[in-house]
């Protein structure tokens, strides 16, 4: 009997041919919208695998309901919508989507550095509100990005690749991590200091940090109070590691100058989260990975993740506790 993939989310028919030779699939059939969570516990439960994406709670009671499963595929490099140390105790291997989604990920967290320093999206909606009738000097004039601090909090893969973007910038570069990266110091220069001195150094602090207990609220008020008042925020990673309320806070009251956000605490959010009210920070629907051709080299990676597992072989890219 071949095994049973269970896919929470309607992905191209093509990408899952080459491998129903091996496994048959059941898919929740809509693109847009995650699968209820009593079809993912039933669906589970008869699952050898599961193609998930971070909009599912792997949790405790998951893996107790999913009695045959063997490996779960996250798409995405964060997991932590999955509980590791559950997944441990009932034997299932988990699997993430790391190295392929590392430059489109850095494109998209330089892109928003640079669209909330220069207030890009601010004067995109100026003409579309028929606003523009002058030019004048200082009509929406932003803050330059060539030749600032920045300061990486996070330097992992992604928090490298911006690294080497900031470079072309010739932009001095800070960064705070668990463990020093001699690479990067060596190669890019870059300048490891305490999360304290960077705050208070940097003119653009970049959040690229993973969802952990030590990184929780890692951006909270005293954060902020500590950063310049010109300093521009940027959270690429996920959006609990900053205290929203505190971040609101300190852009409203212009303690510091502007952020720009591709994380939320509770995603989605709407137009009335009070972060999208406000001129001086640019929102966006969680898109760090999402071009078309990582997209797919990411649901790839699941699959063939998927395969190795459920063929007795090692994974790829498997996570750890
Ligand atoms: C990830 O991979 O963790 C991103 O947040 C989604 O692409």
């Amino acid at each position: 009997m071949k095994p049973v993939i269970y896919v929470t989310r309607k992905i191209p028919e093509e990408l899952l041919q080459p491998y129903r030779e091996y496994a048959d699939f059941r898919m929740w059939e809509r693109e847009t919208e995650p699968v209820p969570r009593d079809v993912l516990l039933k669906e589970a439960a008869a699952a050898d695998g599961v193609l998930c994406l971070l909009t599912e709670q792997i949790d405790r009671a998951f893996f107790r309901a999913a009695g045959n499963l063997k490996v779960v595929a996250n798409m995405a490099v964060g997991f932590d919508n999955i509980d590791i140390e559950a997944a441990e105790e009932h034997g299932v291997v988990v699997t993430n989507t790391p190295d392929v989604l590392t430059e489109t990920t850095a494109d998209l967290t330089f892109g928003l550095l640079m669209t909330t320093a220069r207030r890009i999206v601010e004067a995109a909606d100026y003409i579309r509100d028929g606003q523009w009738e002058h030019w004048s000097p200082y009509l929406l004039a932003g803050a330059d990005v060539h030749g600032k601090k920045i300061g990486i909090v996070g330097m992992g893969r992604i928090g490298e690749a911006v690294a080497r973007r900031a470079t072309g910038f010739q932009m001095p570069i800070l960064y705070h991590n668990r463990s020093r990266k001699e690479t990067v110091e060596q190669e890019l220069g870059a300048k490891y200091l305490e999360l304290d001195e960077l705050l208070q150094e940097a003119d653009f602090v970049v959040s690229l940090v993973p969802l952990t207990n030590e990184t929780a609220r890692l951006f909270n008020k005293e954060a902020f109070r500590k950063m310049k008042k010109s300093a521009v925020f940027i959270n690429a990673s996920r959006g609990a590691t900053v205290d929203e309320d505190a971040l609101y806070d300190a852009l409203i009251n212009n303690r510091i100058r502007a952020a720009g956000l591709d994380v939320f605490e509770k995603e989605p959010i709407t137009p009335n989260h009070p972060l999208v009210q406000l001129d001086n920070t640019v929102c966006l629907p969680h898109i760090g990975s999402a071009s078309e051709e990582t997209r797919t080299k990411m649901i790839r990676l699941c699959l063939d993740n998927l395969a190795t597992v459920l063929r007795g072989e090692t994974p790829i890219t498997p996570v750890h506790k």
